[in-house]
Parts: structure tokens; C-alpha cells; sequence
């Protein structure tokens, strides 16, 4: 079996977030101490993924390579792949055919942030599920904006809706998608919506219909914080703070997941910690070593 490989989709103008974005891609911009793909790029590194592209818009990249560049200081290869336009999510399998080359993967969306205890196992069983999908369904007070679990009498899932006006159920889909190799050749199935994209929930239609499709619950023990308006923004920085304060850990860190997977020497952890050594960030990566 070929290994899994990850993607983040980190795309889009971030219109929402205008005059902000204009001259700065939106998942580069800070939550509390990190830019914010370290977030995402943190979760596929903690489900044990190392081969990663970046999918960026054309005129972003550089920023991205910049902060990012090629993935060997956290003992990962990361490849990053423009997307043209910005043609929905399922394009992104289709982007990405050549660098998957028919591997299972997980795909992350940029902007969102997943916090939680038992994320490391639950990542691990999604993982391990190597045909078909798995995506998860969380609980939100504002399922409209979201891809929308609909559940039959028996729980079972019947559809997934993007953003409907009456949504069927409170469960949200995240932004984390674990794929089997069939996505690519599944997305290229894929006929625009209305509003004239490749849906991500059409993509996962086509493995409901095969029977293919597991939603697994994250339940309301996991934060999956939004980033797309300035108030929420602002709101899952303050909950990074709150917490790296209270706990002196950090979330959302490649350098410290890198390290706990045993792909980073202690010697490079503890040069990655002085080069930041003015900020609590560098600071927590030398102290790790201490123990
Ligand atoms: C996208 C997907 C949606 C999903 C959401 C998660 O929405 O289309 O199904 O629930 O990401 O963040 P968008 O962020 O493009 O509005």
C-alpha cells in the first residue's frame, strides 16, 4: 500500500477579510503566535503524514515558500502546486493527480484550526481506514455556512449539503478530509455547482453513493475554530493565548510535533528554538529538550 499523502488548500482572496488581505494571503496571517497554516500543517504531521503539497494561488506562493520553504527543518517534504483560479476544493484533487500518483490522502483546508486531546488517536484511525473516505461531522450553532450532515431516523447519513438555507441537521463537516487514491478520478466526475465550483460535498456524495463514506463524530470535547471573519479571527487567537498561557504548551507547532515523531534531532530543535529564542514560541522549543 502507497502511503498516505497530505494537502493543504490554502488558496482563495480571503475576501472576507478585506482590507487585511489584500497584500497578504490569509493562512499566513497570526493566530496569537503562529501563522495560521501552522495549525493545519500540524495536524497532518500528527496523523504521521510527511509528504505534503501546498496549494496556494500563483501570486501567493512565495509568501508561502518564505514561511514554509521545503519541510526539512520538521523532517517532512513539502511541494507546492498553484491553483489558477479558485475553482473549489474538489479541484484540488485534480491539481493535485500528478503528486498524489495514486496514493490515499488527507486534505486539510488552510484556515482551520482543530484542537483536542484525543485528536492523535482519532487521526490515527482515519488514517488507517486505507479505501474510501473519512470526514468528520462537528456540532455548530451556524450549520448555513457549512457542508451539512444530513442523518436518516437511524442516524445513519443520508446527504451532504453545501451551505443549505434549511440545513438538515447541526453537524458541520471540518475541513479535514481523509481520501482514499480513488479522489482524483472521482473529482474529475465532478460538475460545478450552481455558484459555480467543484464542491467538496459533491466529492464526498460520490463516495456516499458507493457506500464509501465514513462520518466519524468530533465531539464537542475538540475545538474547530473558524478564522474567516475579522471577529473570529481575533477570537481563535485569544483561545490560543488563553491556553498556551494557562498550560505553557504550545498548540498548532511543527516543531514540537516534528520532534515528538522522532523526524527532527534534538540538535535541530534546540537551533530552531534560538533562532526564535526572543518569543515564548523559540523559548517552548528549548525547553522541551529540557524536559
Ligand atoms: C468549505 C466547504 C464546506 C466545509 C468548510 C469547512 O467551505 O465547502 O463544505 O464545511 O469548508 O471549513 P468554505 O470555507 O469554502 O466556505
Amino acid at each position: 500500500m502507497k502511503t498516505r499523502k497530505g494537502i493543504i488548500l490554502a488558496g482563495g482572496s480571503g475576501t472576507r477579510l478585506y482590507p487585511v488581505t489584500l497584500g497578504i494571503s490569509k493562512q499566513i496571517l497570526p493566530i496569537y503566535d503562529k501563522p495560521m497554516i501552522y495549525y493545519p500543517l500540524s495536524v497532518l504531521m500528527l496523523a504521521g503524514i510527511r509528504e505534503i503539497a501546498v496549494i496556494t494561488t500563483p501570486q501567493d506562493q512565495e509568501q508561502f515558500k518564505r514561511t514554509l520553504s521545503d519541510g526539512s527543518q520538521w523532517g517532512i517534504n513539502l511541494t507546492y502546486i498553484e491553483q489558477p483560479s479558485p475553482d473549489g476544493l474538489a479541484q484540488a484533487y485534480i491539481l493535485a493527480e500528478d503528486f498524489l500518483a495514486g496514493a490515499a490522502s488527507a486534505m486539510v483546508l488552510g484556515d482551520n484550526v482543530f484542537f483536542g486531546h484525543g485528536l492523535p488517536k482519532l487521526l490515527e484511525e482515519a488514517n488507517f481506514n486505507s479505501s474510501g473516505g473519512t470526514v468528520f461531522g462537528y456540532r455548530v450553532a451556524d450549520p448555513e455556512r457549512y457542508g451539512v450532515v444530513d442523518f436518516d431516523a437511524d442516524g445513519k447519513v443520508r446527504g451532504i449539503t453545501e451551505k443549505p438555507k434549511v440545513p438538515q441537521s447541526n453537524y458541520a463537516v471540518t475541513g479535514l478530509y481523509f481520501l482514499d487514491g480513488t479522489a482524483s478520478v472521482r473529482a474529475r466526475g465532478v460538475s460545478p455547482s450552481s455558484r459555480g465550483e467543484l464542491e467538496i460535498t459533491s466529492l464526498l456524495e460520490s463516495y456516499l453513493h458507493d457506500g464509501e463514506l465514513n462520518v466519524q463524530q468530533m465531539g464537542r470535547g475538540y475545538a474547530w475554530l473558524d478564522t474567516g471573519t475579522h471577529d473570529s479571527l481575533l477570537d481563535a487567537g485569544n483561545f490560543v493565548r488563553t491556553l498556551e498561557k494557562r498550560q505553557g504548551l504550545q498548540t498548532g507547532s511543527p516543531d514540537e510535533v516534528a520532534y515528538s515523531q522522532g523526524w527532527i534531532s534534538s540538535e535541530t530543535l534546540r537551533e530552531r528554538g534560538m533562532r526564535y529564542h526572543k518569543n515564548s514560541y523559540g523559548r517552548h522549543l528549548v525547553e522541551l529538550l529540557e524536559g
